[in-house]
Order: C-alpha cells, then sequence, then structure tokens
C-alpha cells in the first residue's frame, strides 16, 4: 500500500486539475429517515484505501482539501456505491464525484483509449437523497471536496458478481489471473500496483478455433505480435503511473499454447501491465501467476526510467 500513498499524495495535490466539467445536482429535500444509522463507519481519513463492504459516513470539519476514497473488489466483482444521503453545499465549492476506475496523479484506470472517459466520471453537490453507481471493472473512486463544516454523506459500498470482468487492478501479493475478451472487440488489461513477477501458464490470443478441442494446433507462444501486423495481441510491460498507454513494453505475444515454459518477466517499474488487444474477430484468453518483486537481486527483463 505504501506505493499506492505515494501516488495518491500526488492526485491529492492536483485533483483540481481533473479535466472534468462540474455540474450540479438538482435540489432536494432531505427526509429524517435518511439520518446515518449507528452501523455506519466514520470515514476520517482524507485518503482510504480498501474499504470492506459497508455503510460509511463522512462530515466535515471545515477546510476545502481534496479527498478520495479508493475501492478495489475481487478482480471479478464490481464495485456498486450507493449514495444513502448527500448533503454538500455547492456555493462555497462543496464536490463530490463518483469514478468508474481509479485516478491517481492525474492518471487514468483503465485508461481513456481502453474505456472511453465519457459516463466514467459523475460530479454532484447541493441535496440527494439516493443515488446508485456501478463501476465496470473492480476499481472505483469516489473524490469529494466539502468546504462547508457540518455538510457530508452517507455511502453503501457493496462488491457484485461481474458476470464479464475486463479491467482488473490487483493489490494482493500474488495470484493468477485470466483475460478474456469473451468474443469481444475490446481491450482489457490487469495492473498490478507493485512492480512484479509474471509467468505466463496459458494462450489462446488471435487463433481460430481455439476453444474448440482438436480445431486447432499449438503454436507455441509467438513473439512480437503487435509488429507483425497481428490485430490480437498481449502487451506485457510496465509504467510508473496507471496509465497503461504510457507503458513501456517488453513483448507483445500471441498465439495457442496450453502449457507454456518460458522464461518469467520481471518488470520492475512502479506499476505492472498485462493488456490484451482484442479484435473480437477470435476468443481470447490469456492465464498468468503474477507475483510482486519483493527481492531486489533480482535481474529484471524491463526496467521503467524513473522520473526526473
Ligand atoms: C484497442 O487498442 C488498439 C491499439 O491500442 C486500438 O487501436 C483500438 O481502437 C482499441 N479498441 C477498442 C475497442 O478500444
Amino acid at each position: 500500500m505504501f506505493l499506492v500513498l505515494f501516488v495518491a499524495a500526488g492526485l491529492l495535490c492536483c485533483a483540481n486539475t481533473s479535466p472534468v466539467t462540474k455540474s450540479v445536482a438538482g435540489q432536494r429535500d432531505v427526509t429524517l429517515s435518511a439520518r446515518p444509522k449507528r452501523s455506519s463507519r466514520i470515514i476520517d481519513e482524507c485518503m482510504t484505501v480498501g474499504l470492506e463492504e459497508g455503510t460509511y459516513y463522512y462530515k466535515s470539519r471545515g477546510g476545502g482539501e481534496v479527498c478520495g476514497v479508493y475501492l478495489l473488489s475481487q478482480p471479478d466483482q464490481l464495485v456498486q456505491v450507493s449514495f444513502d444521503y448527500l448533503n454538500v453545499d455547492c456555493d462555497s465549492d462543496g464536490l463530490v464525484s463518483f469514478v468508474d476506475g481509479w485516478e491517481l496523479g492525474g492518471e487514468l484506470f483503465p485508461s481513456e483509449v481502453d474505456a472511453p472517459l465519457e459516463g466514467r466520471v459523475h460530479e454532484f453537490c447541493g441535496r440527494l437523497k439516493k443515488k446508485v453507481f456501478r463501476s465496470s471493472g473492480n476499481a472505483a473512486v469516489i473524490q469529494y471536496r466539502v468546504p462547508s463544516r457540518g455538510d457530508g454523506f452517507r455511502i453503501t459500498v457493496r462488491y457484485a458478481k461481474n458476470p464479464a470482468p475486463c479491467n482488473m487492478l490487483v493489490d494482493g501479493v500474488k495470484g493468477v489471473y485470466t483475460l478474456r475478451n469473451h468474443g469481444r472487440r475490446s481491450n482489457c488489461s490487469i495492473t498490478a500496483i507493485f512492480p512484479a513477477s509474471l509467468t505466463l501458464l496459458q494462450i489462446a490470443v488471435g487463433v481460430n478455433g481455439a476453444t474448440v478441442p482438436n480445431r486447432a494446433i499449438e503454436t507455441g507462444v509467438l513473439s512480437r505480435c503487435e509488429k507483425r501486423g497481428g490485430h490480437d495481441y498481449v502487451q506485457i510491460g510496465g509504467a510508473q503511473g496507471l496509465d497503461s498507454t504510457k507503458m513501456e513494453i517488453e513483448d507483445s505475444v500471441c498465439g495457442l499454447d496450453s502449457n507454456p515454459r518460458i522464461p518469467s518477466s520481471h518488470i520492475l517499474c512502479g506499476m505492472t501491465t498485462v493488456r490484451m488487444v482484442s479484435s473480437g474477430l477470435t476468443d481470447n484468453t490469456i492465464t498468468l501467476a503474477i507475483s510482486q518483486i519483493t527481492d531486489f537481486d533480482i535481474t529484471p527483463t524491463l526496467m521503467c526510467q524513473l522520473p526526473l
């Protein structure tokens, strides 16, 4: 988590430069039943990461800083946030937003290329009784600036099954993850928020009939598929921030191999990313074991340049 907090410091400094437009929510009455329940927990850190499911309450002590609640569910889940109650004065520059994905240091996950910004950021202030948002992947952020003392909101966080997970943010130390395009023309990625070792366990990318046994011949893992002009490939690499369009690429692989025995990659970057580009012409899947690099004596296969 140290890395996240470090990067997030960048976000908090620069959150006012967020490219999103301000919209003002309609004014509505608040009923007494919308008072906080006793069971709700209080959000009192400006930077909150990784809440459990449950109900949370925030009440401003005054001050105009921008704060964030960073939500992350399991990779095959999505995040649902219901604003049960919100009272944030618009006139004193109060603003609350729900972002589908994570935003850190001005960078977005998933990137705008893989998931258009439109419809991903919802901003509001004023008085609301109830509003429910769902993320498309397993990451979401609530950003808030509530200068008016005593104003606040109450949220209920739920993690629900995602029938077609595509973009996944990973903060566990190690795990096995599968990316699929679900037959669609779409780009999906896994980003681990730490330097990581990647071991390929299975690949079926850019091959027709790969999901029907005996219909396709194993090609082995092919390298540099993007440069060869393949339409479906998987980029492996890393970046210092969340934006995968800025990632340095070690290789782009494709092919059919149910038991690849190629050496692991060791990506020494702030974030490690596996990004699958799919044309929709083939059913693509890739499975990898991802583990955090803790032994820095390991010889990296890719190293990101540190920012100057
Ligand atoms: C997927 O990524 C490729 C290469 O970055 C891009 O050309 C294409 O438009 C993307 N497709 C979708 C559906 O986002």
